[in-house]
């Protein structure tokens, strides 16, 4: 049996979302006549309180179609240094949407500092400045441990960002999980935003799939910007029925259960926190060195340095069926999503102390990282 903590991208559609892929009514989504695929953008519009929604391939179509439609050439963005968008996207923004990003220094809660966040801006009257267009937050925020961003706090950058007439855009790649960890309803955290986009195919267990939501007549720019990025797709109405599934309010619905993930995720932390050789993540993740802190863990991912060779103690999980990623910063990341129960976490503990057993201690965490972002 295998464990595989590596993305709660490997998550396979639930047997409710297969049947209703089987069954997905059809048309061609690019004359706009793919019922299901309209059927969800309505679906996803309404839970986030927007006008209208688009649907995306993944979430970094959405990331791009996003700033597509929001900015012009020359302009510039305000985004974390740390964010998907700024660091894993391939500089999207740079080679086709044509703009610069200022970027902000994140603290390990995940905050910028306001007041830098207002300088950030700049002088529109100042020929030499590039106009800055757009605000781009990312929530949950997988720098700092994948925690959630406040409602409050969506709100003051929001207010901040329209003081300049500038709008406010969220890469909610993990939105749900942000949802969820705060209990908060989805249109309350997406109401100070201009524009959210969130991905079925990650926690929400969807086999592919991202939405765009914002107001009607920016969703039509960015149906064009999807186009221009070859977006548009066809009887693709066989994938937007699992998120139709993913988003319903019945207990085939895939929000909700994320508790449980966030909840597996808290009792992996407590383990791990407990054996020697794991330690403090550092950095953002966990500013506190020493031991790992548990209650960094609020969401779905857990991520810790080893006091050991890092690749060997991967191998000596993976040896057992377990797998986690290495990350940045010298760390592994574990993340639990949808197939992964209680038990599994258990059984993940028993694996990583055998492995930590049978891995030749190092002098200090390996900082050198070859991950991949997923
Ligand atoms: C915060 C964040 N934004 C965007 C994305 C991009 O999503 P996709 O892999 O569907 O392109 C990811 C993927 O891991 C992510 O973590």
């Amino acid at each position: 049996m295998t464990v595989d903590l590596r993305s709660d991208t490997v998550t396979h559609p639930t047997p409710a979302m297969r049947e209703a892929m089987h069954h997905a009514e059809l048309g061609d989504d690019v004359f706009g006549d793919d019922p299901t695929v309209n059927a969800l953008e309505e679906r996803a519009a309404q839970l986030l309180g927007k006008e209208a929604a688009v649907f995306l391939a993944s979430g970094t179509m959405g990331n791009l179609v996003a700033q597509l439609a929001h900015l012009a050439r020359g302009q510039e963005s305000i985004a974390g240094a740390s964010t998907h968008v700024v660091t894993y996207e391939q500089a999207g923004h740079a080679v086709i949407v044509g703009t610069s990003v200022r970027q902000m220094r994140e603290n390990p809660d995940g905050t910028w500092d306001l007041e830098q966040l207002r300088e950030a801006f700049r002088d529109p009257t100042d020929v030499h400045e590039p106009i800055t267009g757009l605000v781009i937050l990312e929530n949950t925020y997988a720098a700092v441990m994948a925690r959630p961003l406040s409602v409050q706090y969506t709100r003051t950058i929001a207010a901040i960002a329209h003081e300049r007439g500038v709008p406010l855009h969220i890469d909610g790649a993990r939105f749900f999980n942000a949802v969820v960890a705060l209990g908060v309803a989805p249109a309350e955290l997406a109401a100070p935003a201009d524009s959210v986009t969130f991905c079925l195919s990650k926690g929400l267990a969807c086999p592919i799939g991202s939405v765009l939501v914002g107001s009607r007549e920016y969703i039509a720019k960015a149906r064009r910007g999807r186009k221009l990025v070859g977006g548009g797709m066809r009887q693709v109405g066989v994938l937007a029925a699992a998120g139709l599934v993913a988003l319903s309010d019945g207990p085939n619905g895939t929000v909700k259960r994320l508790a449980e993930d966030h909840a597996n995720a808290r009792r992996l932390a407590e383990g791990l926190a407990e054996m020697d050789g794991i330690e403090s993540p550092g950095g953002l993740l966990q500013p506190t060195p020493g031991r790992l802190d548990p209650s960094r863990a609020v969401t779905n991912f857990v991520i810790f340095k080893v006091r050991r060779d890092r690749a060997a103690f991967l191998d000596a999980l993976s040896s057992r069926g377990i797998l986690m990623v290495d990350y940045p910063h010298g760390t592994v990341r574990a993340v639990t999503h949808y197939g992964v129960t209680a038990q599994d976490i258990e059984t993940v503990l028993s694996a990583c102390s055998a492995a930590l057993r049978e891995t030749p201690a190092s002098a200090a965490a390996d900082p050198a990282t070859t991950h991949q972002e997923r």
